[in-house]
């Protein structure tokens, strides 16, 4: 049974999701909430495995497939061991990242099938769907501007890489309204967290949870 709540975070690298997933874990624990804050890839200890192997550049190349099927893994792992037993202990969830970024990413980015990968996406979350999710929306060059230091394997695309993969994002938000919430990610983080808790408190508000600000 899920007694708990499921949020996630999405957006380009750089958009300012890790930041904001943060502040939304302190403001949670400061009303009394239990909150599991994880992120993909490398949420559950096998995953820590797969996330090396996904972003550092000494592997070389991988090809879109094997890159696809261990982000589905490192998912399948996480929701089992984390996710799932801590939204049936009531905790809130909080995830940087998660079935969007595969849809954005090897979908929009690599130019994977999308019903391929939607159809490997609930293979391997089995049922385990996101509450609500937080799209950080943001111009790529502003983006790229605010990835600091050393780029892993995946930020090291193109702009049009990422152009592919904002684009596909903008499709999923349209396309699944009630479940994600677009945010202009432009302006200052308090700006950006202010639109981050009026989305969560219209959730919290639908459920008959309460949170202030
Ligand atoms: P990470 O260092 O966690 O970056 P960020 O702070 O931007 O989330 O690296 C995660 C990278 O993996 C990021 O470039 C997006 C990519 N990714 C995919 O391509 N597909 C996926 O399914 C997931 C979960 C992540």
């Amino acid at each position: 049974m899920r007694q708990g709540l499921f949020i996630t975070f999405e957006g380009i690298d750089g958009c300012g999701k890790s930041l904001m997933a943060a502040m939304t874990q302190t403001w949670l624990v400061e009303n009394g909430y239990e909150v599991l804050a994880t992120l993909e890839p490398g949420g559950s200890d096998l995953g820590k495995v797969f996330r090396q192997m996904l972003l550092d550049s000494s592997y070389g190349s991988v090809d879109s497939h094997t890159e696809t099927l261990l982000f589905m893994v490192d998912r399948s792992r996480h929701v089992t061991d984390v996710i799932r037993p801590a939204l049936a202990n009531g905790k809130i969830v909080l995830c940087d990242r998660y079935i969007d970024s595969t849809i954005a990413y090897q979908g929009g980015g690599r130019g994977l099938d999308i019903d391929e990968l939607t159809r490997l996406n609930d293979f391997a979350i089995n049922g385990v769907y996101p509450d609500l999710t937080i799209y950080l929306s943001l111009p790529i060059e502003q983006a790229m501007q605010r990835i600091p230091g050393t780029k892993d394997r995946l930020e090291q695309e193109n702009v049009e890489f990422f152009a592919r993969v904002a684009a596909t994002y903008d499709q999923l938000a349209d396309q699944y309204p009630h479940r994600i919430q677009r945010i202009d990610a432009s302006g200052s983080p308090q700006d950006v967290f202010a639109l981050v808790q009026t989305a969560i408190g219209t959730l919290f508000k639908d459920r008959g949870r309460i949170c202030h600000g």
